[in-house]
């Protein structure tokens, strides 16, 4: 089989957003457009040349071609072994570990995380390093200057190769290893939680359930929870990966997973409900009659992680991204533990990780992980939540109310306007930055705004700047509004807007989250003028 030189055109919209490129499908299927950009990484990380490429995605739609472009030009670009998950299928955070595992150069995660599926639907492309975390932001920048000037891609003209056959294939001079995708996952987490323990809690009768969405944690969560905890079979639901998700829309919140909502406010709840998203990086968590909102779990994970076997020596730190509410501050207050608050992206975490600086660390859009992998792991906070129930004896609801008693409550919602023109998006954003000189001092209520700016970040390990990361009105410890524009979109533009109220009073424990927030969110009108400046009368979703 013949190693060709293709001559191509550059595309010049292969820039990376908050995680990796994401496009419409159709997109990615112009001619030499998934080329170009892998030929680019290729081009740009030299170091892949010799070493172990991971490739896997969440199974969508096109998944199967790219991941044989990706193989037939691994082999052509000099990779020396391409380790590959079974149908094409990894989880976002089990290919991360099998890079860390395998002391892979990098790897590819074919996935457009909870972004709905089919010919119609999106596709993309993480690139992830030596390490196993997102390419930082200059390396995704170098990426993108070279796919605009690209001319030629390598490729092995002709490959066959059977992705649903373990075991070593050989491609040229490149070695194909097919694997399983559930067994090294399964294995580490065998070594953070406490197996036993959880098998006994199922046994005792307590029940979880959980929502696979159609989507990769599957197979993942069929092997752990059913075969490896002796779960009962209905604990699974939506369990088979599908290309199109099933047509719904994988991204565990309260508005695509309101039917666990539901389920928990009826009698027949189970202990715990959850969710997970396309390529099953995000998690959803609730209890008998309770949502609880991620910003609170990753507090609430902080508070009880030394009791999980993995954890028993301590939190080394603890982050969040800046929008995330500040819940988990003040459990590293109480613990004394080093903390850090990041731009949006996991990217941002690794360096930290990597430096052993952090244990735990989350983000708002339902994302939770430890230093256990550099991606976020939906399964992962499902099990560690069960190990904390199982652990304390205690039910989700009883160990949100200890939590508020001794550290008190940040109320927390998201609102999305999605679909907007680029235009009126930039003019939101605009004029919130020109108005953030003058907001210091103003008062709204009983909130008087103590600083407001333009969110930038220094990395603490490699020094690196990362400028306009999101706008935020800070009214202290007892309220924030934050504003940035979404970089995971594929179609127009969609601006976040953040509100978060903090309550440490007794009376003010038990509230419901729209209602404590409606107060913000008048204000919040008044200086983001969003619904004014955009003409909609409300988010598009709120979560
Ligand atoms: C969104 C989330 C962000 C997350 C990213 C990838 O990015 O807000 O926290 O890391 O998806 O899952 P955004 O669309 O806001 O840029
Ligand atoms: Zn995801």
């Amino acid at each position: 089989m013949p190693i060709r030189e293709i001559q191509t055109k550059p595309y010049t919209d292969q820039k990376s957003g908050t995680a990796g490129l994401r496009k419409k499908v159709a997109v990615f299927q112009q001619p030499h457009y998934l080329e170009n950009f892998l030929q680019s990484i290729f081009d740009t990380e030299t170091t892949l040349r010799g070493k172990t490429l991971i490739i896997g995605g969440d199974g969508r739609y096109y998944n199967r071609d790219a991941i044989y472009t990706a193989i037939a030009m691994a082999a052509a670009n000099g990779v020396a072994k391409v380790v590959v998950g079974q149908g094409g299928l990894l989880s976002t955070p089990a290919a991360s570990h099998l890079i860390r595992l395998r002391g892979a150069g990098g790897g590819f995660l074919f996935t457009a995380s909870h972004n709905p599926a089919g010919p119609d639907g999106d596709f993309g492309i993480k690139f992830n390093v030596a390490g196993g975390g997102q390419a930082p932001e200059g390396l995704t920048g170098r990426i993108y200057e070279h796919s605009k000037t690209i001319q030629r891609y390598r490729i092995v003209e002709g490959a066959s190769l059977d992705l649903d056959r373990r075991g070593m294939q050989k491609l040229e001079d490149t070695e194909i290893e097919v694997v399983d995708c559930v067994d090294d996952y399964a294995a580490l987490m065998q070594t953070l939680f406490d197996f036993d323990r959880l098998r006994d809690w199922f046994k005792k009768g307590h029940s979880l359930r959980f929502d696979a969405m159609h989507a990769v944690t599957g197979p993942y969560a069929q092997r752990i929870l059913v075969e490896q905890l002796g779960a009962p079979q209905s604990t699974v639901m939506n369990g088979c990966p599908l290309e199109d998700f099933g047509g719904g829309h994988p991204d565990p919140n309260l508005i695509y997973a309101k039917h666990l909502v539901d389920l928990v406010n009826s009698p027949a709840s189970p202990d715990l409900a959850a969710a997970s998203d396309g390529d099953g990086d995000r998690n959803m968590i609730l209890g008998r009659g309770i949502f609880i909102s991620p910003g609170d779990s990753l507090a609430m994970l902080a508070a009880h992680l030394h009791r999980l076997p993995g954890y028993r020596d301590g939190l080394k730190g603890l982050a969040r991204s800046m929008p995330t509410c500040r819940a988990v501050d003040q459990v590293a207050k109480a613990l004394a533990v080093e903390f850090h608050e990041t731009p949006t992206g996991w990217k941002f975490f690794a360096n930290l990780l990597d430096a052993g600086r952090l244990t735990l660390c989350g983000e708002e859009s339902f994302g939770t992980s430890s230093s256990h992998a550099r991606e976020k792991d939906g399964l992962w906070a499902v099990l560690a939540w069960l190990n904390v129930l199982a652990a304390t004896g205690l039910s989700v609801r009883e160990i949100a109310q200890q939590h508020w008693q001794r550290f008190g409550r940040h109320y927390f919602a998201r609102h999305d306007y999605e679909n907007l023109s680029a235009a009126t998006a930039a003019t939101v954003m605009q004029a919130l930055a020109d108005a953030t000189a003058h907001l210091p001092g103003k008062s709204y209520d009983d909130y008087t705004v103590a600083l407001a700016d333009d969110f930038s970040y220094r990395d603490p390990v490699d020094g690196s700047i990362a400028v306009n990361q999101g706008l935020r009105v800070v009214f202290g410890d007892s309220a924030r509004i934050v504003l940035r524009q979404s970089g995971t979109g594929t179609e127009g533009a969609t601006l976040r807007l953040y509100l978060e109220r903090y309550e440490s009073r007794e009376t003010a424990l038990a509230w419901e989250t729209a209602e404590a927030l409606a107060p913000l969110s008048n204000i919040a009108d008044q200086i983001v003028r969003i619904g004014e400046l955009t003409g909609r009368k409300a988010p598009s979703v709120v979560t």
